[in-house]
């Protein structure tokens, strides 16, 4: 089977474009709330909206595709990556950003084929960053070539954490623990409430490395490629290969930053299943 790389890649930055007008709009204005797994985990009708034109205006061009997005896969869908072109949608990641009016919200897009993502879209409509990669070809902003720091030092370090949804006492207190032992040695901690937008700020050097236990495949899935194509590497927190299925991720300049990190790090583990 072959596949037309720059159709694909054409078609998601025009529909990203497009969704990026509706998510702006949206932005500043009185909008629905409502809960998901538990009273912090929110999702508005803009994250319904953007996924359902998103996938319909995919389903149209590329009949025999696949589709994960997050708030299908709240409504029940079945959400495991296979082998099929599979496109992986989170409409708006940085939720509570967006209902609190806070600009690290973004659109996330990317196409796996056979569990490879080759092609990774992360839009930023309120700042107007479009982060984008192809596999094999770089990772840009904007449309210019973007280069992660190569910072090697944890001393030197500026990371990115998360504290995520769960309020479960031990998560939370694993989660405190690791910030507690990345902060004694690192320039400092920063939480940017997007886990796509922590991996694009590794992938532009503004940042050296983020961790981060229990997020969610459409979460990561295209803002991994844009930071391993700027230079980054990518992993389970322990070391491991990352499974972008597994919920957890360690992403860092160099991999000597991300074996500087590991060992410091209290595990989390997951299900691993996609569903929320
Ligand atoms: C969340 C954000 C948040 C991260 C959570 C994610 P959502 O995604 O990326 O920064 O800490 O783990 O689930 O729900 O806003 O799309």
């Amino acid at each position: 089977l072959e596949h037309d790389i720059d159709v694909y890649y054409k078609t998601v930055l025009d529909l990203v474009s497009l969704a990026g007008k509706v998510v702006s709009q949206g932005f500043s204005v009185a909008k629905r709330i409502e809960t998901k797994s538990n009273t912090v985990d929110l999702v508005t009708e803009y994250d319904q909206r953007i996924e359902e034109i998103l996938i319909k205006q995919l389903r149209e061009k590329f009949p025999t595709h696949k589709f994960i997005g997050e708030e299908s896969s709240a409504a029940g869908h079945e959400a495991t990556l296979t082998d099929d072109p599979t496109w992986i949608i989170d409409p708006i990641d940085g939720t509570t950003n967006f209902v609190h009016g806070f600009p690290m919200v973004a659109i996330c897009v990317a196409l796996a084929i056979n569990k490879d993502v080759i092609i990774a879209v992360v839009f930023n409509p309120i700042l107007d960053h479009l982060y984008s990669a192809v596999r094999g070809k770089g990772a840009f902003k904007n449309g210019r070539p973007i280069q992660c720091s190569k910072q090697t030092e944890l001393g030197l370090s500026q990371v990115i954490g998360a504290y995520g949804y769960s309020r479960d006492p031990a998560v939370l207190d694993a989660k405190s623990k690791n910030q507690r032992m990345i902060i004694e040695k690192a320039h400092s901690i920063r939480m940017m409430g997007s886990a796509a937008l922590s991996l694009c700020l590794i992938a532009e050097g503004s940042c050296d490395a983020y961790v981060e236990y229990g997020a969610y495949i459409w979460d990561y899935a295209a803002s991994d490629l844009i930071a391993r194509e700027a230079g980054a590497y990518t992993c389970d927190p322990t070391g491991a290969p990352l499974n972008l299925s597994h919920r957890r991720m360690l992403c860092a300049a160099t991999k000597e930053l991300a074996e500087q990190i590991s060992p410091l790090l209290t595990h989390i583990d997951y299900v691993s299943d996609s569903k929320k």
